[in-house]
């Protein structure tokens, strides 16, 4: 059985006195969240805040991005070891966004998968098709690209340490959410994929949807066989919905 893993997205939202706040409704509730792991993901310049928080409670935190180099002369960047020195147990890579405005190729983010595990942390993979890929009926082609990149630079072994995000780039933030068999059928064909290659980390290996994911319509997603925990973006900055998105896996 796979334990449902809820992870929260901040993306670029949050100011020190809104991320504490958060923080401290997410401690007050979180023994109300019985069957689900929690994990949020802040923008990094807040991490040194959430990890004092959360600091031996049962919340892990993460990044939101990675450098694929450890060190050295990248204005601007973060790499692996800064997040393990943090204590970041996860980094989401390939997000949508990073792939759409900052131009992350499927190359990028296999790089990127193997610099977080190099560095001892989990990273989340987003895969996902766009609108016009959906209705091109090429879901199935573009989610196997996407993970086809990960599998022949890392193998197959590399997912026993990694979680998959399902994210359709339409029902990202636009409240539009897959339906529960729409995201079933996608998860699905992910861990046929996985079990096509090795058949006991296909059936450890979690795999999330995110997407316009909220209270109310979690507990239907969470039920289908192969969503195994969401990645939650607008839902995460509120302590109170972030939570009963984990109490739906109850
Ligand atoms: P929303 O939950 O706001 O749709 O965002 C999902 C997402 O992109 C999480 O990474």
């Amino acid at each position: 059985m796979r334990r449902p893993l809820v992870a929260g997205n901040w993306k670029m939202n949050g100011s020190q006195a809104e991320s504490s706040a958060l923080i401290d409704g997410l401690l007050e509730g979180t023994a109300t969240v019985k069957n689900a792991d929690l994990a949020v993901c802040p923008p990094a310049i807040l991490i040194p805040l959430v990890a004092t928080k959360l600091k031996g409670t049962g919340i892990a935190w993460g990044g939101q991005d990675l450098n694929v180099n450890a060190s050295g002369a990248y204005t601007g960047e973060i790499s692996g070891p800064m997040l393990r020195d943090f204590g970041c147990t996860y980094v989401i890579v390939g997000h949508s966004e990073r792939r759409s405005y900052y131009g992350e190729t499927d190359e990028i983010v296999a790089g990127k998968y193997g610099a977080a595990q190099q560095h001892g942390l989990i990273p989340i993979l987003c895969v996902g098709e766009t609108l016009e890929e959906r209705e091109a009926g090429t879901t199935e082609s573009v989610v196997a690209r996407q993970l086809d990149a990960v599998f022949n630079k890392h193998g197959i072994a590399s997912f026993a340490k990694a979680v998959i995000a399902y994210e359709p780039v339409w029902a990202i933030g636009t409240g539009k959410t897959a339906t529960p068999q729409q995201a079933q059928d996608v998860h699905a064909f992910i861990r046929g994929k996985l079990r096509a290659l090795d058949a006991a980390v296909a059936d450890k290996v979690q795999v999330l949807y995110g997407g316009s994911m909220k209270p109310s319509n979690a507990a239907e997603l969470l039920s289908q066989e192969d969503i195994d925990g969401g990645l939650i973006g607008g839902a995460s900055l509120v302590a109170e919905d972030f939570l009963g998105i984990g109490r739906a896996a109850n």
